[in-house]
């Protein structure tokens, strides 16, 4: 089916549409030329919907009656928080309030792969028997706007772009947490977004896909401090505390089914997209979540 056919009828109803991913799949839409004539697509809240509510839950779905889910919702949060909540990380999936949408797309975490496996299981199930389709997006470590700046709670990449404004602020040395030499693949999080619409209209597999950059783009943590350090055009001292968990040493995943399907996508470069990422904070402080 072309994308024509598909706009014809498609309402995309996106979940945990106010966070960092969904924020950014909503500017694609919205300001990217994302969405095709015909398409309707809805960005919720956990205001509006409260997923662990099954009534709302099902009020959503009932009002919205979407063709396609991209369900984002989720408690999410960066090593430290997994480490201090780990039993709170529980997916928060639809259940039976999704066997209407023809196609849902659920944003898993690469830390979370081998408890969500079972789901990839059920997701075949679902297609054999009920010809219901399911597929989940896996990206590696996203960054952006939007992001959880918070010191403790947020992912790695926004926590130090806020402690580094806070250092330059205070004239204090900017303390990282952990030695800088865990090794990650990051990637833009309005490149996820881009992915994501490709996902939604061209990719008809069940099997999960890795959204990533390559493998040879995977560098150690101190060197994306050093990128924030110039975006934020922060001269002070940089202290690695090693009493601080490193988490993994490397998680290293492959984009190669990725670039089968798209060898010539354009990843933005790190120190590119740090630099939108930290302009973006600077210039939203008051709005961010920190
Ligand atoms: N960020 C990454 O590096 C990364 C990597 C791989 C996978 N993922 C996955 O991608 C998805 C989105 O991540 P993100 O980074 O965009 O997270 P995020 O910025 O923290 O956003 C989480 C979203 O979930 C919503 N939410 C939380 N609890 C909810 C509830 N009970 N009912 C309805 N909505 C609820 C939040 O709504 P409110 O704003 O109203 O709280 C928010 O819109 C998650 O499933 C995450 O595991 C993220």
């Amino acid at each position: 089916m072309d994308s024509e056919t598909k706009a014809e009828f498609m309402r995309v109803l996106v979940t945990g549409g106010s966070g960092l991913l969904g924020k950014a799949i909503e500017q694609v839409v919205k300001q990217e030329g994302g969405c095709l004539e015909g398409e309707q697509w809805t960005f919720l809240s956990s205001k509006e919907a409260n997923l662990v509510d099954l009534q709302q839950t099902r009020a959503v779905f009932q009002k919205y009656r979407p063709t396609h889910v991209i369900h984002l919702a989720a408690k999410v949060g960066g090593l430290y928080l997994h480490m201090k909540e780990n039993l709170h990380f529980l997916v928060i999936l639809c259940s039976d309030q999704c066997k209407k949408p023809e196609w849902i797309f659920n944003c898993s975490n690469q830390n979370m792969i081998v408890c969500v496996c079972v789901d990839f299981t059920d997701y075949r199930g679902y297609f054999a028997q009920h010809g219901r389709r399911y597929t989940a997006v896996i990206p590696t470590n996203v960054y952006g706007p939007y992001d959880n700046f918070n010191f403790e709670n947020g992912h790695v990449l926004s926590a130090l772009m806020h402690k580094t404004y806070a250092a330059k602020k205070e004239g204090t040395p900017l303390q990282v947490w952990g030695s800088g030499t865990p090794r990650r693949q990051f990637i833009y999080s309005l490149d996820v977004a881009r992915l994501f619409l490709w996902v939604l209209r061209e990719y008809d597999e069940i099997d999960p896909i890795i959204l990533s950059v390559g493998e040879e783009e995977e560098l150690p943590i101190k060197d994306a401090v050093e990128m924030i350090a110039d975006a934020l055009d922060f001269k002070g001292q940089i202290v690695f505390d090693t009493s601080k968990s490193d988490g993994q040493i490397k998680k290293t995943a492959s984009n190669t089914k990725l670039r089968r399907y798209l060898p010539d996508f354009t990843f933005t470069p790190l120190s590119e997209g740090i630099k939108k990422t930290c302009d973006w904070f600077v210039h939203n402080y008051d709005i961010a979540r920190t």
